[in-house]
Order: C-alpha cells, then structure tokens, then sequence
C-alpha cells in the first residue's frame, strides 16, 4: 500500500487496472506485472528435467512454448490411407482444394500452431500415382525426406530428382518446383519447411504464375537439366565444377544441390561405423552446402545420424531446436526427463534447451535424420551447447 498526498492509503495495482481499463482504447498498457521470460537461465539449471515456464497474466498472454513429444508412425500412417482413399473415391481429390494431401504435425505446446517448433513446419504427404502438385515459388525453405521405396519425383529449377527412401531433396527459397508421382503406387515423405520463422518475420509469399516453358497438363516445369544434374556437379566431396553458375533461383545463401542420396548417406554412414564418433551425436553426417561446407540452408542444418548397436550417446542440451525422423532401427530418446521410445519412420521433437540423448534399443544399427534451426541461432549470436560428462559435471560444448 501506498500513501497519497491527502493521507489515505490506496491499492496501487487496483488503482493501474482502473487506468488500464481507461487507457486499452490509446493502444498502451500501463505496467502492473513483472517481466517474465518463458525461459529462465537455462545453462544454471542442470536437473535432466529443466525446463522453462510459461507466465501468466498480460506478460504470459503471447508466449508458447514447444514440447518435447513424438509421432508415432503406426498410428498416424493410417490417415494417410483415409486421404489416399478420399482422393480416389470422392467428387474431387483433396489436392484440388488443399492443394496438398497430408497432415500436418502439431505441437502440444503450440496452442493449435501448425508447427513443431517455433520455426519449422513438418507434414506427411501421400501422392497417388498420377497427381501432380503444380509448379510454384515461395520464400519458406522447404525439404523432403523419401520414405517410400520408390518415392515419385519433384522437378527443381529444371531439374527432376527421382526420389527413393532416405532421400532428402532441397526446395531452397526462392526456387520454382513442382512434384509429382509417376509411378503405379502412392508415395510418401516428410516434409520440413521453416515457414513459421518466415511467418513471424512477415515475408511469406508464394507465386504460381510460372514463367517458363510447362509440360504436359501445362502445370508442371519443362525439365531442362540433364537427370542426375546435382550428383554430377555436386555428388563428389572435395570437387565442385568451376564453370557453372551455381546460384539456382534467387536464394542468396541456399545449396545449389537439391538431392541428397539415401543410399550414398546410408554408405557413407557406413564407412564411419567403426571409427569412434562422438559420444553426443555417435557418427553424424551433415548435409552441406557444397560450394561452403555450411548448412544446406541460412535457417535449417540437416544431419544423418548412425547409432551403432547398443549405443548410447550421452546428454547434451542446446539453445536450437530439433526434428528427428526414425529411418532406420529402434530406440528410444530421453528429452527433459520423459523417455520416447521410436521405430522406423517416427518422428519426434527436441525443444531447445532440452536435456536430450539418444538409446539405440534394437537389434541393429539406427540411422536418424535430424534438422535444426542452429544456423539461425548461430547468426543471431544465440546459438550455446552443454553437455554432461561422464561424472555428471556440465560442461560447455559450444561456443
Ligand atoms: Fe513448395
């Protein structure tokens, strides 16, 4: 309580409301509670269980946190078969009117959001043989991740990836890009696109008046480079050809290659098995740009994991967030004290500033691709790691 002028005393706090009240028509907002951050100081709390909280009141009002939380495939696959089914069997299929057909993921903790974290965008997308997606533009990047066998196609500045499992095919802001499938069965994959940041930021656009020569039913891209164009410039570490122009599309910061190899990954994973890999991460593989060794993308770095049979990383935590698909094997992750058990094509969300390591629970090797907004934290000055050592003391990893 306070003292006024004449004497008598009165509630400060009530007494802001009652001006609040008055004043909400002039846009302000006169201040009656404490700044409370969604997130503490993080790198001071080392229980496995840390985690930020929410506020309440006025202060809480826009604040959402992501949750750690995993989609298991065996009971979500099923509505890709209902879509699938829809679109056969229906007046029009729903790429007519959604222009896509898949579900989008969302996170518990984002109040309804359609996004896993706070800035990446992940569905499920089934093509039936003949659909085509039709050929756009857009400022979002955007990725695919095969996870059929045979995996239809998609066609990027002229250049058509024929896609199989475990393969990662880059849509770069700013590219034009079409997909399709061409084959006798539906196919599926994942895909990963960080158009929540670009949402928050204002600058979502996209365009599908294509100026180019099209094909066919007039809605997908004459394809003009020659078939497996980014494994012939680019498909070779170390080399990178030195007569081409390599920026395709406007994206200034974006990998020229567009198809990442399952197989050549898988390979590659495989020649590192025996080394010691790092008791993090086990034996991880980036997806690079090739002309920079930097991430494939300003906002998004993506890896391949192996982890080898019986493996167990150890805990690390970091201010990036991650998206992990299940590509090979069984296991489980622990994330901020809850254990999530996985199997082959699940897909599960570590939080920023998470305590996260990785079991491999199966009889084999596990392989898990991953994608996380660390480039962008790095840029911003934000990115920050710690790990715990084998004696449980906390130890800084990055910077
Ligand atoms: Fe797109």
């Amino acid at each position: 309580m306070t003292r006024s002028a004449a004497g008598t005393q009165f509630g400060a706090r009530a007494a802001m409301e009652r001006l609040n009240a008055e004043a909400a028509p002039l846009h302000i907002w006169l201040r009656t509670q404490a700044n409370a951050p969604a997130q503490p100081p993080w790198f001071r709390q080392t229980s496995l269980e840390a985690g930020g909280t929410i506020a309440t009141g006025r202060v809480g009002a826009a604040q959402l946190k992501p949750v750690a939380h995993r989609w298991r495939w065996r009971k979500i696959a099923p509505y890709l078969d209902r879509i699938a089914e829809i679109a056969r069997t229906a007046d029009i299929s729903p790429i007519e009117f959604a222009e896509r057909q898949q579900f989008l993921l969302t996170n518990p903790g984002l109040g309804g959001r359609l996004q896993v974290t706070s800035t990446m965008r992940c569905a499920v997308s089934i093509y039936n043989p003949a659909d085509v997606a039709p050929v756009h533009i857009h400022t979002p990047n955007a990725s695919r991740t095969i996870l059929s066998e045979n995996g239809g196609y998609t066609t990027i500045e002229g250049e058509r990836c024929r896609a199989a499992r475990g393969d990662l095919i880059l849509t770069p802001s700013g590219t034009w890009h079409d997909h399709g499938n061409d084959g006798n069965a539906p196919v599926v994959w994942i895909d990963v696109l960080d158009s929540p940041l670009m949402e928050f930021l204002d600058c979502v656009w996209l365009d599908e008046d294509y100026p180019g020569e099209t094909e066919g039913n007039a809605r997908a891209q004459k394809v003009k480079a020659q078939d497996r164009h980014s494994q012939r410039l680019y498909g070779r570490g170390g080399l990178v050809p030195a007569f081409v122009e390599h920026r395709r599309g406007f994206a200034a910061d974006a990998s020229p290659m567009f198809h990442y190899r399952g197989a050549e990954v898988r390979a590659a994973l495989a020649e590192l098995r025996d080394g010691e890999g790092d008791p993090y991460e086990a034996v991880t593989l980036r997806f690079v740009n090739p002309l920079t060794g930097g991430a494939v993308f300003p906002t998004l770095d993506y890896r391949a994991m192996l982890l080898r049979r019986g493996e167990e990383t150890r805990f690390k935590r970091e201010t990036a967030s991650t998206l992990y698909q299940v590509i090979e094997g069984r296991g489980a992750t622990e994330i901020a004290g809850h254990t999530f058990d996985w199997e082959e094509n699940d897909i599960f969300v570590v939080p920023g500033f998470s305590w996260r390591r990785h079991l491999n629970r199966g009889p084999g090797d596990a392989v898990l691709y991953a994608v996380c907004d660390r480039p962008l934290l790095d840029k911003i000055g934000q990115y920050r790691a710690q790990g715990r050592l084998s004696d449980d003391r906390v130890t800084e990893l990055a910077p």
